[in-house]
């Protein structure tokens, strides 16, 4: 593999010239500020930062870098459970957060364009407005960038009605390694010209290109909707009605998993009263239906409550009003900020057909009665997409580094055996790349190696995520 090399005062002197003095940072507090990301507690300081504002801009600072074989880590808004954005060989930390512009809002053709840096709800907030819907909804989404979520394929509760970021990525301007700008399709709703660069692109955790201009589909915004909490007294049964949901012909716009420490955790962490948990209750399902028709929703939600009826269940919480269902939703996106508050965890992104989420649930509590670990499970229940939060507590080093390792390998197999896969929508990065043996078999993996050989020959592109090479 070519070495890379250090940046020297050269090098910094020539990005100044590229971007502008302001925009190029070397002082500690500065580096520090990127030296981390939302992934346990890692943090690696990068040598320099710099924050170009143009496609021009980082092409020029690729080209730059790939002459002089520096590593170069792509950064979105850090809110990254992978630590794909983690600059682990120092090198270049290139932050896009001033790629903050939505270009346009195409309303005759429900599509908008826009740089990568925007943070997600603000894009969804501004095509709101004009009655449009960009459905992927990651809980970060007050603070993480469209680039970053394309970059991880993001998803959220909506994905469940509405797909994940892919569903909605049409076309990508792309600077590559070598400095070179791309657009990787057009912008239509149906294309079999050619290999498809965009999708490959989107999940590609910044390895391949850096993306400088998006074009999403939109579609028109529902109008209503309808949220329900859910109590369950076994976590397996809540897990159950999931797919019994789906089987009886509903699709909800979310529907969402919480087992009992994962809402306990978040109400006192958001020190709120909205939900009384009874001692008896092991876990909740948080239910939407969308649409534009009060009566059909209304009908859509008696059904689905007529269903969880047969699950062991106690009383359901019906949203009465906009504000009950912000604090629900409050509580659900939080969870992973109230884990992280209580204790160093390691979060595991496990997804499986979702008619076997009870078996992955229960194969998760069997492997860590086995390790002596505590997990706090939550997530995209409708996805079988289900986050898997193994709590540090009074773990030794010895445990949480070694043992640990041996316990996360059996719930991946787990998950390869039930015809899952190790990541739904959080990537593999940094963190999860010595188990991509468990999903992908050798030829597997040469391909895809191969695929960023094309594109990065010199590795200089956020190297060490994915695949070491
Ligand atoms: C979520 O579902 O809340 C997000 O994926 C964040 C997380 O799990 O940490
Ligand atoms: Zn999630």
């Amino acid at each position: 593999m070519t070495t890379l090399n250090k940046v020297t005062a050269a090098h910094i002197a020539a990005l100044r010239e590229i971007a502008g003095d302001k925009n190029v940072l070397v002082d500690e507090e500065s580096l520090d500020r990127y030296a981390q990301d939302e992934t346990e507690d890692l943090h690696f300081l990068p040598e320099v930062v710099v924050k170009p504002e143009t496609t021009a801009q980082v092409s020029k600072i690729m080209q730059l870098c790939q002459q002089e074989l520096l590593p170069v880590t792509p950064r979105g808004g850090g809110t990254g459970l992978s630590g794909g954005a983690l600059p682990q060989l120092g090198g270049v930390l290139l932050s896009m957060e001033r790629f903050n512009k939505i270009i346009e809002i195409d309303e005759r053709n429900l599509q908008v364009t826009t740089e990568p840096g925007v943070i997600t709800e603000v894009l969804q907030n501004t095509v709101k407005e004009k009655g449009l819907f960009y459905p992927p909804d990651p809980s970060s989404r007050g603070t993480c960038f469209i680039g970053g979520n394309i970059a991880e394929n993001s998803g959220g509760p909506k994905a469940v009605k509405y797909g994940v970021v892919k569903d909605y990525v049409l076309n990508l301007e792309v600077v590559l390694p070598s400095g070179e700008v791309i657009w990787t399709g057009a912008n239509v709703l149906k294309n079999s010209t050619g290999y498809n660069l965009t999708q490959l692109v989107v999940g590609s955790e910044g390895t391949l290109g850096i993306v400088t201009k998006i074009v999403l589909r939109l579609i028109p915004l529902p109008k209503n909707d309808l949220l329900m909490l859910v109590p369950f007294r076994s976590a397996e049964s809540a897990c159950a009605a999931v797919s019994a949901i789906f089987r009886a012909g509903y699709t909800p716009s979310a529907m969402e998993f919480m087992e009992r420490d994962a809402l306990l955790w978040v109400t006192q962490f958001v020190d709120s009263s909205t939900v009384k948990i009874e001692d008896d209750i092991q876990a909740h399902l948080l239910i939407e239906v969308d649409g534009n028709y009060p009566e059909v929703l209304m009908q859509e939600m008696e059904g689905i409550a007529g269903i969880v009826e047969g699950y062991d269940i106690g009383e359901i919480l019906f949203a009465e009003d906009s504000t009950q269902k912000d604090e629900l939703w409050k509580l659900r996106r939080r969870v992973a900020e109230a884990v992280k508050a209580n204790s160093v965890y390691k979060e595991e992104d496990t997804v499986v057909p979702r008619a076997e989420l009870p078996v992955l649930l229960k194969g998760v509590k069997d492997i860590g009665a086995k390790y002596g670990f505590h997990s706090v499970c939550y997530g995209h229940a409708g996805d079988g997409n289900l986050h898997v939060n193994i709590i540090r507590g009074t773990l030794t080093e010895e445990q949480w580094n070694g043992t640990l390792t041996e316990g996360i390998r059996e719930i991946f197999q787990l998950v390869k055996e039930l015809k899952g896969t190790i990541s739904g929508e959080h990537g593999i990065g940094l963190v999860q790349k010595n188990y991509l043996d468990i999903v992908f078999d050798d030829t597997s993996l040469r391909i895809m190696r191969q695929i960023k050989q094309i594109f990065d020959p010199n590795n200089i592109l956020n190297r060490g995520k994915i695949f070491d090479c």
